[in-house]
């Protein structure tokens, strides 16, 4: 009734050229639940007695050699998806971030602005600087305390060192044009401090310089207290106070009314209700003398200050070590 072994060579003549979908449902066909091979084998009752035994036998070992055919091709057929090339469609999608600009960058491009609007044009110069741009044509002395090793980062068996103000700026275009000059220098500057909350080995400024017939403190007085206002808020009052540069004469700081607490008094500004912005004065003669002006027709005044100090004051960063380390959720999240 049954011959087997036709089935066989059947069934595997089948299997040799089928296609991957023709495998499957060759093997549910054969081996399938109602598949042939199973009905056979229940049909085994209703046989006579020589021929079950024969047909069971022939049966069986039909089975397993078939189910060992499907065994091995699946396992030559399947490739294994690694995990990394494994695509979860059903995770959600990524948003992609948007760059946010440096507040350090912000904060200079805003300086900018509001001194280019004043008629004051941006002015470069090198971070590697000389003895005498840093120091010597700024009238700083030769043992004044800033020239020490301790705080200016020298270059070895030269004359060279990383400047350590913007200042250097201002003998360079006095060299290069005469007056009137009206520029800012903004840039980067370098002092071995260690780095704390207040200081860092690298930092940046901008640096003002204007000269011209008839140039007074009122002119200083005027352009710094509008810039003032302009960068902190229409109500910003300014003060000066006398100081000390090699640079100026006579010298000044230039304080602002507390941001915070609009000069009612506060922990960032220690209870004065003022806040020090930056350093200015009256250029000094001595300094004209280098760069060849004739002190007697012209006068100028000068100013410096740190832009990490400009930021930090506008967005309330109490640590200026955030500028520099690259904390992606500062960066997003710290200007509006
Ligand atoms: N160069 C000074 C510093 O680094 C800042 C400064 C003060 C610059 C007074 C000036 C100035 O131009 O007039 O501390």
């Amino acid at each position: 009734m049954h011959n087997i072994n036709e089935l066989k060579n059947e069934i595997f003549q089948l299997l040799e050229n089928a296609t991957k979908d023709e495998v499957e449902s060759l093997k549910i066909k054969y081996l399938g639940r109602k598949g042939i091979l199973p009905s056979i084998l229940r049909g085994l009752k209703d046989l006579p007695q020589e021929e079950r035994k024969k047909v069971g036998k022939e049966a069986n070992i039909l089975r397993k050699e078939l189910e060992d055919y499907f065994t091995k091709y699946y396992k030559a057929n399947t490739t294994i998806q690694k995990s990394s090339s494994f695509l979860d469609y059903s995770l959600p999608g990524r948003e992609p971030s948007i760059g946010s600009i440096h507040p350090l960058s912000k904060a200079m491009d805003e300086i900018i602005d509001i001194f280019t609007r004043l008629g004051f044009q941006i002015e470069y110069g090198p971070d590697i600087e000389t003895d005498y741009y840093n120091f010597e044509a700024l009238n700083i002395p030769k043992y004044h305390p800033s020239r020490d090793m301790q705080d200016t980062f020298y270059i070895e068996n030269s004359d060279l060192l990383l400047r350590t103000h913007t200042s250097p700026v201002q003998i360079r275009a006095m060299e290069k044009s005469k007056p009137p000059i009206r520029i800012i220098v903004p840039g980067r500057c370098y002092r071995k401090d260690e780095i704390d909350p207040s200081h860092s080995p690298v930092f940046h400024q901008i640096e003002g310089l204007y000269v011209d017939k008839d140039v007074s403190f009122a002119d200083l007085n005027g352009i710094l207290s509008a810039f003032a206002r302009d960068y902190f808020g229409t109500d910003t009052k300014t003060r000066f106070t006398p100081s000390y540069f090699p640079f100026t004469e006579p010298s000044l700081e230039m304080y602002v009314s507390c941001v915070f607490c609009e000069g009612k008094g506060c922990n960032v500004c220690k209870h004065t209700g003022w806040l020090e912005v930056l350093g200015c004065g009256l250029v000094n003669p001595k300094v004209f003398e280098y760069v060849g002006y004739d002190a007697n027709k012209y006068s100028g005044f000068a100013f410096g200050g740190g832009i990490e100090r400009f930021a930090m004051l506008k967005y309330g960063i109490n640590d200026m070590r955030l500028f520099f380390e690259n904390d992606i959720d500062f960066l997003k999240g710290i200007i509006k």
